[in-house]
């Protein structure tokens, strides 16, 4: 993968146009819930700024209707926030994509929400030329949205007058090429979450992998059923029992494994207050749904990764909201946080569960996205990052 980067670009008195992905979570009343992906963005605002350019900063925030702006889809709190990071003052441009305003060497402008632009969500060549003529350099810092071939993430990159990966970006693709694509071995993928149908492709890519694939939470009930358990009132997709039955046998082939837990928490109902009850994957009954992996399958887990040389982690183990349901998700991240694997996690839900658990410091490599982390998984081109390429050929 070769695309050029930001830091080897001379940026003294240039006009740079940043695409981050600043699209943060908000609380009811729009103040910033987590600020991590305005941190994360940062160090190419700063080089851009250090080095004496004109920064101009745009990002998504949420899904808009093109050219109906309602004020909770206006980047003004990431702004302040930005502001407060930087420690400098940062103006909000509305209406900026004919270039009619005005940015200093050193200053910073964030630009309104890029989504609201007509054209932005089709890719549209059109609009992407009108931004091209008043950049000289085009950053593209935004991993989390490069899944997303729209107009500042894709059309831009192809006619800017030159186009870069930012530090971020640069980053993400290095961490995620290093785990995937030349990873020290062994090399175990721990895939849980909810549905084995949102993450099939991810599983049938990783089985052609990983050394080691552990399922979780309700993916490892359709393996559990496919592996001929009785699952009871849990979360299944009997419809995917062939697709799992696949993957079991492509690992085998391969001389590789699918760890199957031996031991679940079960509940009769699904609440944060419903009894836990701890019993063989062999004597789950009718009434009864899994909502974790039991004590003795984590400690089998655990002692498993103790011989991991890389580790790829995406979803929770069980309901680890719920305290009664989130040990499996909690030892397991203590133990990846302990080993001395390269670990690289990502995805909203496995997030949440780092933050949670207060491993964040402990792991690696976190990425900052959601969809764009699950596509590389599954091994697709991210069409943001195809566009620096081809770029960097031409
Ligand atoms: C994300 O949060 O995953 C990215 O910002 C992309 O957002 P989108 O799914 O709205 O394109």
């Amino acid at each position: 993968m070769q695309f050029r980067k930001l830091t080897d670009l001379d940026l003294a008195g240039k006009r740079v146009f940043i695409r981050a992905d600043l699209n943060v979570p908000q609380d009811d009343d729009g103040a910033i819930a987590d600020d991590a992906r305005i941190r994360a963005s940062l160090p190419a605002i700063q080089l851009a700024r250090m080095a004496g350019a004109a920064v101009m900063v745009t990002s998504h925030l949420g899904r808009p209707v093109e050219g109906e702006i309602r004020p909770l889809d206006s980047l003004a709190p990431v702004a302040r926030r930005l502001s407060e990071l930087l420690g400098c003052p940062v103006r909000l441009q509305a209406d900026w994509v004919d270039g009619h305003f005005s940015v200093a060497p050193g200053e910073v402008l964030l630009l309104e929400n890029c989504r609201l632009n007509r054209g932005e969500k089709a890719d549209s060549a059109e609009l992407a030329g009108r931004i091209a003529r008043w950049c000289d350099v085009y950053v593209n810092d935004a991993f989390a949205t490069a899944h997303r071939a729209e107009a500042t993430t894709h059309a831009l990159a192809l006619i800017a007058p030159v186009a870069c990966a930012g530090p971020l970006m640069a980053g993400e693709l290095e961490a995620l090429s290093c785990a995937l694509l030349a990873p020290e071995r062994p090399l175990f993928a721990v895939v849980g979450g909810s549905k084995v149908s949102t993450k099939l492709t991810i599983l049938e890519a990783l089985a052609d992998k990983v050394d080691h694939l552990v399922v979780g939470g309700g993916i490892a009930n359709t393996f559990l059923l496919a592996a001929g358990y009785k699952v009871g009132k849990s979360l299944v997709e009997a419809d995917l029992v062939p697709a799992a039955r696949r993957i079991i046998a492509r690992m085998a082939e391969r001389g590789a494994s699918v760890p199957l837990p031996t031991d679940v928490i079960v509940a009769r109902e699904f609440s944060p207050t419903a009894q836990a009850i701890v019993k063989p994957a062999t004597a789950v009954a009718d009434d009864e749904m899994i909502l974790d992996v039991g004590p003795e399958t984590v400690a089998g887990l655990v002692a498993q990764l103790a011989s991991a040389r890389s580790i790829v982690w995406n979803g929770p183990l069980g309901v680890f909201e719920f305290d009664a349901f989130a040990n499996g998700t909690r030892v397991l991240a203590e133990a990846i946080a302990a080993s001395d694997a390269m670990s690289l996690a990502g995805g909203g839900d496995t997030i949440a569960a780092i933050a949670r658990f207060g491993v964040a410091e402990r792991i690696s490599y976190i990425s900052t996205a959601g969809g764009a982390f699950l596509e590389f998984l599954e091994g697709k081109s991210l069409p943001a990052v195809e566009a620096l390429c081809q770029r960097a050929r031409d």
